[in-house]
């Protein structure tokens, strides 16, 4: 069984509250319980951690060395500005699938930058939840 470590950046912890017109009226908590349901359902074993703190993320990272199988991160804002992250994802070197709610290419033109994206084999943005699932469906199905 695959393992996949799914790390939320920046402000996901405010889902419901935070401008509810873009990123919908599900709580973060919905958010966890989404993706466990969908883990299970396409089995694979999934930890899911969340971070407001740009170090904390690449601790979650570095952690993972050696433990998961693949890494599903929407790292929020911190996606167009963190070199740290991106230099985290390279050094240990597990697949990634950059995963955004909402449509980041559609919105401001600063969205447009991703250093996650200058790593990760995968981006899946504008699904909402869904995109949590088909990033995990992509890892199990990966080969090695
Ligand atoms: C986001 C998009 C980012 O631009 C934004 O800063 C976020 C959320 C998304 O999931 O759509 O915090 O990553």
């Amino acid at each position: 069984m695959k393992k996949v470590l799914v790390i939320n950046g920046v402000n996901l912890n405010m889902l419901g509250t935070r401008e509810p017109e873009l990123y919908g009226e599900l709580s973060y908590a919905a958010l966890k319980k989404f993706i466990k349901r969908s883990a299970a359902e396409l089995g694979v074993k999934v930890c899911v951690k969340q971070s407001n703190c740009e170090g904390r993320l690449v601790d979650f990272i570095q952690k993972a060395y050696g433990r998961y199988d693949g890494v599903v991160i929407n790292a929020g804002a911190y996606t167009h500005t963190s070199i740290a992250i991106l230099d985290a994802l390279k050094a240990v070197n597990i697949p990634t699938v950059e995963v955004h709610l909402t449509d980041v290419d559609a919105r401001e033109e600063f969205r447009r930058t991703s250093y996650v994206g200058l790593f990760a084999q995968k981006r899946i943005a504008g699904r909402g939840f869904e995109g949590y699932k088909e990033a995990l469906a992509y890892l199990a199905h990966r080969e090695s």
